[in-house]
């Protein structure tokens, strides 16, 4: 017995070790999807870029499943997809790449164990990376930064490490330099051995890998393949970072105190396999991670000691238009995962059969038979699971809720036939379970609002309860940008004119806002209630 519990102690320690389970954040178009498929591209999943494609043109990445995504060329669904990357299994999140995006994005980044962060080299640090930034920090998930298009005209590197570490406030450690930059770029430098890869280009438009030779700054072939001025500014640049460079340490990478920098060219390849092998080296594969016990004590979770145990950081209904299914998505802790598993369901108080587990690999789904920490696995849901439920082997414990998010978009929605009321309410109501959106009423029951964090969940919303429900909706945007539960009773608080009180799906007084002054007025003119943010 104790031979057989070392042996997948071992067999733990191997599994959960190799695993590198992370979610890329970055603006829209800085190159997410290009760098995803360079990953793909790398470990041999497929043979040519431009397969999965970017964005024009109705192209689409292999992680975007709805038809919306492919009419509209956008990731709306945050999906995982995995595959080996040398000796590492790669478990990569996929968060929508539009600047609209919605709580499941954040969400998603709780069951990633760091991030790739990539910034454009000619735009600099985003409004969207440093909202997503903010909940890496938020969650403690490290981030290694790429920047990124280093062979278009972007800013100067020095610049734009600075105003990574000005705008997000932490520290910026360049692992390589850039040698040259936009038609010049010719490769990076590793400051820490001085080793210098320079690449040429093969397949159309980084179609396949690029060729690579190693160099030294005053060697030979550096000298054959570069122009002086450059080599000289490369010089200078290690030299200025030798004494002004932050220094890196992967502990302080680990606790979030430091990120790595990079520079590459996703479109072209130039340094991105040594940043895929860096990635690999330094980022961490599942953590123990602090799980709630009973009396408020809060126990640690070891992904090799304590037995299976996962959360539901998604949902999704009706992926597969033929079976009209939901899937929740988990996100594996601790533990093997074996297929048929019967494990304890915490939130319910019983015992669920784990049966039908997929990964995806691209757009095919694969039955999983066993996973590891770090895993993400999608499993039938008839309606059991809830986001944020712990499920495991041994209970007396409870994963730490996932965060809510302010919403910040609010609209009016009701049903074009009224004889389609009943359908409308089902799909709201299951719209509201997967947590995409808030769903709200007003205090006569008459009309529906939802309210999300971003615009595109409302295109969402009505597209599929059109598809998925067979109802058409006429949704209105209202006027509003923030919220709050009200607490006190509702009959006494002197509601601002621009204000509107309505009710949520558990019937408390929710207050929304067109303005923030509007809700600062208001909690003057009620010193006797109080607002609670819903985020
Ligand atoms: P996203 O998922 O972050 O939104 O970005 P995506 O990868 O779709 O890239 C956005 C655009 O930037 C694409 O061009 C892509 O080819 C280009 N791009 C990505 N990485 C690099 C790079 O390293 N260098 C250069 N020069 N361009 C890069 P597009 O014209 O919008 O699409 P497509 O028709 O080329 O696919």
């Amino acid at each position: 017995m104790a031979q057989i519990a070392s042996q997948l102690q071992s067999e733990l320690r191997v599994e959960a070790g190799r695993r590198r389970t992370f979610a890329i954040i970055s603006h829209p178009d800085a190159g997410k999807t290009t760098l995803t498929e360079k990953l793909l591209l790398y470990s041999g999943m497929i043979r040519t870029a431009g397969m999965v494609r970017g964005r024009k043109g109705g192209k689409v990445a292999a992680s975007d499943w709805m038809e919306m995504e492919q009419e509209r060329g956008i990731s709306i669904t945050a999906s995982a997809m995995q595959f080996h990357y040398k000796q590492a299994v790669i478990n990569v999140l996929d968060t929508p790449g539009h600047q609209d995006f919605s709580e499941d994005t954040y969400r998603t980044l709780t069951a990633a164990d760091s991030a790739i962060m990539v910034i454009d080299a000619a735009k600099g640090v985003e409004a969207q990376t440093r909202k997503l930034f903010q909940v890496c920090r938020l969650r403690q998930i490290p981030v290694l930064t790429l920047i990124n298009k280093m062979d278009t005209p972007g800013r100067p590197p020095l610049e734009l490490m600075t105003e990574v570490e000005d705008v997000l406030g932490i520290q910026a450690s360049a692992v390589n330099w850039p040698v040259g930059s936009g038609s010049d770029f010719a490769g990076v430098v590793e400051r820490a051995t001085h080793r210098m890869l320079l690449f040429s280009k093969t397949g159309v438009g980084g179609s396949t890998k690029a060729q690579m030779v190693q160099a030294t700054l005053d060697g030979l072939e550096a000298e054959s393949r570069l122009p002086q001025h450059i080599r000289e500014q490369v010089a200078h640049d290690l030299e200025l970072l030798e004494v002004a460079g932050n220094p890196f340490s992967r502990e302080a990478f680990l606790r979030g105190e430091v990120t790595p920098v990079f520079f590459a060219s996703a479109l072209t390849n130039f340094g991105i396999e040594n940043f895929f092998d860096a990635f690999v080296a330094l980022a961490p594969s599942a953590q123990v991670r602090l799980a709630d016990g009973s009396g408020g004590i809060e126990v640690p979770i070891d992904p090799i000691e304590t037995p299976f145990s996962a959360y539901v950081f998604k949902l999704q209904a009706n992926m597969n238009p033929r079976h009209r299914d939901s899937t929740a998505f988990l996100r594996v802790c601790s533990g093997r995962f074996e297929r048929d598993m019967v494990v304890k369901h915490h939130r319910l108080g019983t015992e669920v059969r784990l049966s039908r587990p997929h990964s995806l690999v691209a757009q095919a789904r694969n039955t999983v038979d066993i996973a590891y920490p770090g895993d993400i696995i999608g499993i039938i849901n008839p309606g059991t699971f809830a986001i944020g439920d712990t499920i495991s082997l041994t209970d007396g414990f409870n994963f730490k809720p996932l965060p809510q998010f302010q919403p910040e978009m609010f609209a009016r929605i009701h049903p074009t036939d009224v004889g389609k009321r009943k359908a409308f309410d089902k799909g709201m109501m299951q719209m509201a379970q997967e947590g995409t959106m808030q769903i709200l009423r007003s205090l006569s029951e008459l009309d529906s609002f939802v309210a999300a964090v971003g615009r595109l969940q409302f295109d969402v919303l009505q597209y599929r309860l059109r598809q998925e429900y067979r109802v058409e909706t006429v949704l209105t945007p209202l006027p509003f940008e923030c919220s709050a539960w009200l607490v006190g009773d509702p009959s006494t608080f002197r509601l601002p004119m621009d204000a509107l009180i309505v009710k949520d799906r558990l019937d408390r007084p929710v207050i929304l806002f067109p303005t923030q002054r509007s809700k600062t007025f208001a909690l003057e003119r009620n010193p006797d209630h109080r607002l609670q943010d819903m985020g």
